[in-house]
């Protein structure tokens, strides 16, 4: 079976190539530009293929010229960019999202993995969000991931296609490039990995439900996996590091390990206005512990401190890190 990852070269999706390659799969990464630095280690072992969502005839084409029996739908533009243009968003993350469907369909694709986010939540969310609330995302990315989430079941109802998502929560990581409201996480390991001082533009009893990329990227392995039976709710919110921390506990915790680390506070009032919005105490994932067994394997910050600091100190080229 050829496995297709859409943002194949991406945070996630390069490191979801990373498990199915080291199982032997095959694997084909779809992305509009590819990062082969992310690819270190696996480069010989996975195809690239350059290409555009928003085309359509690309995406057919890369489904049908590589007998494409199952997709992880990664690719398009995250958050803040989404809102800079909102137009490229459209394209990318709303056609993207519809191509890949009508590829799937056309060319009998089994399964369908979409990566969906917790930002499809918003206007007057309850402090507890499960995979029932109501989702009224203020944001032009949440709009088009609910879209593609709604799109998708439409897809398992009329035409019997496989689909099945995951709304992650803000994933962190090491090498994380892209300009977002919740990057403070990522940035203040690797800033004190780096040994260089970080401010944060947010205040120290900030928190937000995060996850690490390994789990992120084992996560779409699994629900990939499971059984066809347990898929029920379909649309699942997956949690990763939990209970939350607040910024300050979390630099508290990267001191443990680089106790020389400097991180100040310097909050910006129009990202300080999102959180407050966000209102989103515990993020709820039931569904998916009970129905196909999610747990992260990075639970904690110590843990992912750790790790994070081991990743940076291996692989520097691939988080591009110089
Ligand atoms: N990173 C997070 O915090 C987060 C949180 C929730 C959901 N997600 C979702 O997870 C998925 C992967 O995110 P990521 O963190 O790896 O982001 P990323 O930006 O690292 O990866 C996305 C990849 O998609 C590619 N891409 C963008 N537009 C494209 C297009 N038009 N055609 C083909 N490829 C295109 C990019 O080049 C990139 O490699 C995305 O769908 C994202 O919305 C991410």
């Amino acid at each position: 079976m050829t496995k297709l990852i859409t943002g194949g070269t991406g945070f996630i999706g390069a490191e979801l190539a990373r498990i199915l390659v080291e199982r032997g799969e095959n694997v084909v990464l779809f992305d509009i530009a590819p990062n082969y630095n992310r690819l270190e280690g696996i480069e010989t072992k996975v195809k690239v293929v350059q290409g555009d969502l928003s085309n359509w005839s690309e995406v057919f084409n890369v489904v049908k010229e590589n007998s494409i029996q199952c997709i992880y739908h990664l690719g398009g533009m995250l958050s803040v960019p989404s809102n800079a243009n909102p137009w490229a968003s459209f394209r990318a993350n709303v056609c993207g999202t519809f191509h890949v469907l009508e590829a799937a369909r056309l060319f009998e694709v089994e399964k369908v993995i979409f990566s969906s986010t917790s930002a499809t939540y918003g206007l007057d969310t309850e402090p507890v969000v499960t995979d029932k609330s109501v989702q009224r995302p203020t944001t032009m990315y949440g709009c088009g991931k609910v879209y593609g989430e709604l799109l998708g079941r439409f897809y398992l109802n009329k035409f019997g296609l496989d689909f099945r998502s995951v709304r992650y929560p803000s994933i962190i990581g090491p090498g994380v490039k892209t300009p977002g409201v919740a990057q403070y996480n990522s940035w203040m390991i690797e800033h004190a990995a780096l040994g260089k001082p970080f401010e944060c533009d947010v205040t120290e009893e900030t928190t937000i439900p995060v996850m690490y990329f390994k789990d992120a990227a084992r996560c779409a392995d699994m629900i990939c996996e499971a059984p066809k039976e347990k898929i029920k709710t379909v649309n699942y919110n997956v949690n990763g590091i939990s209970p939350q921390k607040t910024a300050k506990e979390i630099e508290l915790i990267i001191k443990k390990y680089l106790p020389e680390a400097v991180i100040t506070y310097h909050p910006n009032p129009e990202i300080m206005k999102f959180y407050k919005s966000l209102n989103m105490e515990t993020y709820d994932d039931t569904n998916a512990r009970e129905e196909w067994g999610w747990t992260p394997l990075y639970q904690t910050f110590e843990k992912v401190v750790a790790d994070f600091i081991e990743e940076i100190r291996q692989h520097p080229k691939r988080y591009g890190i110089t």
